[in-house]
């Protein structure tokens, strides 16, 4: 008996579930992936199943491919990473986009698109990401090598009015984590119990 009762809760919590779209932008090397990574991973481990990840390096070597680094071609880039993850968020998926996405003014078209849209700024100083330089890059840009690497030669644009800022130079990735699942609890997009097994 209690067992069907928690089932049906569970299907009727699963029914209600409100897909949402959490962006993640910053700085390359500032942590994008690494807590959408990890938000995904506390995410499952509530039950969720739901989850999709959409990695700017992924996309850009598929959804995106043969796209450049031109204000055009990131705007695109952005445009159809925002089609996808509308897509999804209509259909009840928990959308986790990593991606540099620079400029405002497309982040807050693709905001206005999807609605349920939650956007967290991966903020750490550019030297801090240089000194991570996590892919090597940055390297390559101060050399001269790579041409419109965003925050050596190309611009970034933070966030006006982020739901979520992440300092990741002062905050521990748990420290992040946290309050990226506590605006997400305090917006109401995490109806889902926790499934406790016994
Ligand atoms: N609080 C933190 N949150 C996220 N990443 C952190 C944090 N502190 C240190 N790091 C490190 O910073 C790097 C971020 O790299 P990555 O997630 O690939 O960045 P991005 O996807 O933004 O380019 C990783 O090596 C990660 O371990
Ligand atoms: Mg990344």
């Amino acid at each position: 008996m209690t067992e069907t009762v928690t089932e049906n809760r569970i299907k009727f919590m699963e029914h209600q579930q409100p897909g949402v779209t959490i962006w993640f932008t910053g700085l390359s090397g500032a942590g994008k992936t690494t807590i959408s990574r990890a938000i995904e991973q506390a995410l499952q481990s509530k039950g969720y199943k739901r989850i999709e990840i959409l990695d700017g390096d992924v996309v850009r070597q598929n959804l995106t491919k043969g796209l450049g680094f031109s204000k055009e071609d990131r705007d695109e880039n952005i445009r159809r990473v925002g089609f996808v993850a509308n897509i999804l968020t209509r259909n009840q998926v928990i959308v986790l986009v990593s991606a540099i996405s620079p400029y405002q003014e497309i982040r807050q078209e693709v905001r206005e698109r999807i609605g349920n849209f939650v956007e967290v700024y991966v903020n750490a100083p550019l030297t801090v990401c240089e000194q991570r330089d996590v892919k090597g890059l940055y390297k390559k840009a101060r050399a001269g090598e790579i041409k419109n690497f965003t925050g050596i030669d190309d611009p970034y644009e933070p966030p006006l009015n982020p739901e979520v800022e992440c300092r990741t130079d002062l905050e521990s990735l748990e420290e992040s984590v946290a309050k990226v699942l506590a605006k997400l609890q305090e917006l109401g997009y995490l109806g889902f119990p926790e499934v406790k097994t016994y």
